[in-house]
């Protein structure tokens, strides 16, 4: 059985996703109620299949993208609002997990304002559908953990809990977009070791440089191997040649046996400010702009890029990664 939830009152009168409805000082929404019709649809399918699950994307399940970036305020949360517009755009069913604890820049970004996040899934107050949040353009969102709650505390009997609620998903999504914290943390760590590529974002300036490096150096002692890097508020292409290669450069010579990918490059924008302050994403209101094509760009690129083979797509086992390193 599925239940609506509620949104708390908005602190800035922007617009909420789902159907609302006045209540008071809270409104009544369904969080997903577009993604839950998807749900029982192949629900459905699957029935009509004598219960046998199959993935609907040629046995592979989405891919699984972390972005992340060791130093904060880079573009994160910006660059994985767009690209799951722009996945969107090309036809594919997203799914974002805010990794980002207790923060919550995502909900900001799209001006939806979730009350749920997955600690009511682990304390069996709600379903894992229930807690998604789907903005108007149809992407879920994860919202993030908040700050006193911990994925690694769980016990048992709570992963199994959340990996059996994953599997009831594992059908709906195309690709997973999980935006990490700032910094070097755990909970950041194991969030881009679980993902099947991580995406790092590095600015020209020398912190930001340094810490890419830092988050390679320690995810790469953790075992992964292949980093794809964007950078993000250059003026060019050539600037952003020249941070790729002193950081490519940084990791051939220390970290023997890494790749880091030159994935591209976002323009510096005003735009994108204006967006943060319209509450509207950036492939929203202003597409057209220069990083809106760029962020457009890069979807494409990343959605041809091969798959690793190496690793199982599909959301179950990503979440099982992640309970499993934590
Ligand atoms: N290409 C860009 N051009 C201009 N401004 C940008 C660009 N990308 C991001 N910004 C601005 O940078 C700021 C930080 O962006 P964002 O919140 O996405 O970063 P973040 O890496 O997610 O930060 P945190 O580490 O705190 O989570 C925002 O004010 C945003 O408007
Ligand atoms: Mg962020």
């Amino acid at each position: 059985m599925f239940c609506s939830c509620f949104y708390t009152p908005n602190p800035f009168g922007n617009k909420r996703v789902g159907q609302t409805r006045q209540g008071g000082d809270e409104r009544t929404v369904d969080q997903a109620s577009n993604l839950r019709k998807m749900m029982q649809k192949e629900n459905q399918r699957i029935q009509s299949q004598g219960g046998k699950r199959s993935l609907i994307h040629g046995g592979t399940g989405p891919r699984v993208f972390s972005v992340t970036s060791g130093k904060g305020g880079v573009g994160k949360t910006n660059i994985v609002a767009n690209l799951a517009l722009a996945f969107t755009n090309m036809g594919k069913k997203v799914l974002i997990f805010d990794s980002d604890l207790g923060l919550a820049n995502i909900d900001i970004i799209f001006g939806i304002y979730p009350k749920y996040n997955i600690g009511h899934v682990i304390s069996g107050e709600k379903e894992l559908i229930d807690i998604i949040a789907e903005t108007s353009s149809g992407i879920g969102i994860i919202p993030a953990l908040s700050g006193q709650e911990n994925l690694s505390e769980l016990s048992e009997g709570q992963k199994l809990i959340l990996l059996s609620e994953f599997e009831t998903i594992e059908n709906v999504f195309d690709v997973v977009l999980v935006d990490t914290a700032a910094g070097i943390s755990n909970n950041v760590i194991y969030f881009n070791l679980a993902a099947e590529e991580c995406i790092v974002v590095v600015t020209g300036e020398p912190t930001s440089i340094t810490d890419a490096y830092g988050i390679i150096k320690v995810l790469f002692g953790h075992g992964a191997k292949h980093f794809k890097l964007l950078v993000n508020m250059v003026s060019d292409e050539d600037e952003a040649k020249s941070v790729y290669f002193t950081l490519n450069q940084a990791a051939s010579r220390f970290l023997k046996g890494a790749v880091t990918e030159y994935l591209g490059f976002v323009p510096a924008d005003k735009k994108i400010r204006e967006s943060v302050l319209a509450r509207t994403p950036l492939l929203e209101k202003f597409p057209d702009s220069p990083s809106g094509r760029a962020i457009s760009r890069l979807a494409k690129k990343l959605l041809a890029s091969p798959r690793r083979t190496d690793l199982d797509g599909n959301i179950k086992f990503f979440m099982q990664r992640l309970l499993n390193i934590m």
